[in-house]
């Protein structure tokens, strides 16, 4: 009955923007939703602090790096309140307990000898945190294969670890496990990467580079994404060897483009530990504008500030999840936003609302008729119910929200067809307690993508729920009859174009 779920840990060389903003969401709703069906949580998430690259953004910034990073890690500790999310632990890989982690992993892989002594000579990416070899780059012109920016040599006494002795295992466990790596199509990419063969990875940096100091006697720095993958563990308490009951992650999410620091570097370092390996590692998409990805190198980033304050946290948790099936990519505009939050809130959902909470307070002087619903609506609530459940633990957020939409469209539909404000007294009271009782059961599907938005209807509806004990079940019906409905609000204000 427990849930663990991650997200990658951000590069504070600058503030979050819609792309990290994503994976949050994406995890906050995973969280909320298990929660909401009695699983115990752990949402981990943080800030991947060392590298050249955060060392440089200081430098130009003319601070220390110890500013930077705290005042950086603050900023994304604002935008995840801002943007409602239910992280339970915020790691910097700058703490104490991370930094011995990482020095506790590395030994261990030492003593094991999965870690061995050696020479890098090759080239690093210090925007991407990434080792090159010679092999992959043209000589005519070093640049990056996967950014195309410059690329620095070097080569200097490095530690190593084994990561061509788990080709194999790597194979086999995919076999065996192919669900692991999500969405399915990626599952070959994986394999065909590791089938080409694996060099070992260099896992320490020498001179003068920003990291945790190795457990050596050489007092290297720890390569940043070595260092950064194990915050994971850190957050499952990882000590002598052993990790809390939360262990192994059931879900991590991250991006396309650091797959195969997940899908390969982190479960050969998993296994070279002995601990069991994530249940589902699953690589969205991006978001791009013009076709070219969101990102804050080709400054095309969308400040995310401006869309939660002009129309509120929910609309944007809701696009980013609806918009696109997760997996895809997404190309972002202004346009598909307003058309989206006016055609799915403000139309379908906050009319809903609106008209039912207007009849009751016209028809019925504002007393919430008892909850009820009819044979057929039973039916259709225990199917969206049971399709949503199975959506997402598929990590379909998209699918899942259509889901709930079907319910959302017969309520509108029924309205539309007996029109309670035309009807007899006893059609209205019907058509009227099946409409609010499909409202209260909405407001619990959909409080893990919006749950600003089902706060807001509770308080309508006169349903007094206590957050951290929010279940989805039909009981919720139970609490309705008979009440006041409280003040009524707009939930979503057309956007004019
Ligand atoms: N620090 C590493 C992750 C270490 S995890 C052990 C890192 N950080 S990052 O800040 O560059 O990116 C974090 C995540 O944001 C990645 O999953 C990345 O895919 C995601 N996104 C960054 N830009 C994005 C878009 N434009 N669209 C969607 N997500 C993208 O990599």
């Amino acid at each position: 009955m427990k849930f663990y779920v991650t997200t990658p840990i951000y590069y504070i060389n600058a503030r979050p923007h819609i792309g990290h903003c994503y994976t949050t969401i994406a995890a906050d709703c995973l969280s909320r939703y298990h929660r909401m069906v009695g699983k115990d949580v752990f949402f981990l998430t943080g800030t991947d602090e060392h590298g050249d690259k955060i060392a440089q953004a200081a430098e130009k910034k003319g601070i220390t790096v110890e500013k930077f990073t705290n005042e950086m890690a603050i900023e994304y500790k604002k935008m995840w309140q801002k943007l409602d999310i239910s992280y339970t632990r915020f790691i910097q890989t700058t703490e104490n307990q991370h930094q011995d982690t990482v020095r506790a992993v590395f030994k261990k892989l030492m003593d094991n000898g999965d870690i061995y002594m050696g020479q890098y000579s090759g080239y690093y990416c210090v925007p991407c945190e990434c080792f090159i070899p010679k092999t992959k780059i043209d000589q005519s012109n070093p640049s990056c294969p996967d950014c195309g920016r410059p690329v620095k040599i070097i080569k200097e006494n490095s530690y190593f670890f084994r990561l061509s002795k788990y080709e194999k295992p790597l194979i086999e466990y995919l076999d065996k496990n192919p669900g692991i790596i999500q969405p399915a199509f990626r599952l070959d990419e994986v394999r065909n990467f590791i089938l080409q063969g694996l060099n070992d990875l260099s896992v320490t940096r020498q001179g003068p580079v920003w990291g945790i100091e190795s457990p050596t006697p050489e007092k290297y720095s720890v390569y940043v994404w070595f260092d950064a993958l194990i915050n994971y563990l850190t957050g499952a308490e990882y000590a002598d060897g052993r990790t809390n009951r939360f262990w192994p992650p059931d879900v991590q999410l991250l991006g396309k483009d650091i797959l195969r620091f997940h899908a390969i570097i982190w479960p050969a370092m998993l296994m070279a530990l002995g601990l069991e390996l994530p249940g589902k590692i699953f690589a969205h998409g991006w978001w791009t504008v013009g076709k070219e990805k969101m990102s804050k190198s080709k400054g095309n980033v969308i400040d995310p500030v401006y869309l939660i304050d002009n129309f509120g946290v929910d609309g944007f948790r809701y696009f980013l999840l609806k918009e696109v099936p997760f997996g895809l990519d997404g190309e972002y505009s202004e346009e598909k936003f307003i058309k989206r939050f006016n055609s799915d809130l403000a139309n379908d959902l906050g009319n809903l609302v609106n008209r039912t909470l207007n009849l009751v307070e016209k028809l019925f002087e504002g007393t919430i008729p008892d909850g009820f619903l009819s044979a057929e609506m039973e039916k259709l609530v225990d199917s969206v119910i049971a399709n949503v459940d199975r959506l997402i633990n598929d990590v379909a957020f998209s699918e899942a929200l259509a889901e709930i939409w079907k319910l959302i469209s017969e309520l509108n539909r029924l309205l539309d067809s007996e029109k309670p404000w035309n009807s007899s007294p006893e059609t209205a009271k019907r058509t009227i307690a099946q409409c609010v009782s499909g409202i209260s059961l909405i407001s619990l599907l959909i409080y893990p993508t919006m749950p600003e938005t089902s706060r807001k209807i509770w308080k309508m509806l006169n349903i007094e729920i206590q957050e951290d004990k929010v279940t989805l079940n039909k009981k919720i019906l139970r609490l309705l009859s008979g009440k006041k409905s409280g003040k009524r609000e707009i939930l979503f204000m057309r956007i004019k174009t």
